[in-house]
């Protein structure tokens, strides 16, 4: 028997000021579409904005349905657009905003699972590592230099 040891690293940038210029940006527009969420079940809201390589950026909100299955992650809402509208286009970065009706959210809010393997996808795809910024309402925002850091051992197109 042996292990195997996977690590995985974030960069930790302590506020918004901390970050470059263009994803100050990114992130505000993350901000932005957030407060467009449809999220009246969980209160809870989530905003995504994807920089392409072309300079176009693509948004998204997370969507919720009353059969609650049916809804949608934010990230997913914006990385499916991203890949129906430019198929070929490379992704450069994702910013996400997350807050809640209920609390402050002050931890940076990582993508879930399923909205990592949907990234994954388009990673593998591009051939490219997307960066993926990820916060709270405010507080700290955890900088992953390609999906691969938050979804080591990851299944992709190569087991198939
Ligand atoms: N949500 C996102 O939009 N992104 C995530 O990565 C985690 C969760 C949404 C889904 C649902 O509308 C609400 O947050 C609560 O789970």
């Amino acid at each position: 028997m042996k292990e195997i040891n996977i690590t995985t690293t974030f960069s930790v940038f302590d506020s918004l000021n901390e970050l470059p210029g263009n994803i100050q940006k990114l992130m505000e527009r993350a901000v932005e579409i957030r407060k467009k969420a449809y999220a009246p079940y969980s209160k809870f809201r989530v905003g995504a904005a994807i920089l392409l390589d072309n300079g176009k950026i693509v948004l998204g909100s997370n969507q919720e349905n009353a059969a609650y299955p049916s809804g949608l992650c934010a990230e997913r809402v914006a990385i499916f657009q991203a890949g129906a509208i430019y198929p070929d286009v490379k992704i450069l970065q994702i910013a996400i905003s997350a807050t809640a009706d209920k609390k402050s959210v002050t931890s940076p809010i990582p993508p879930c699972g399923a909205c990592r393997q949907a990234i994954a996808e388009y990673e593998f795809k591009q051939e490219y590592p997307i960066e993926i910024y990820f916060m709270g309402e405010s507080g700290a925002i955890y900088k992953s230099d390609s999906l691969k850091n938050l979804l080591p051992f990851m299944f992709d197109k190569n087991f198939l």
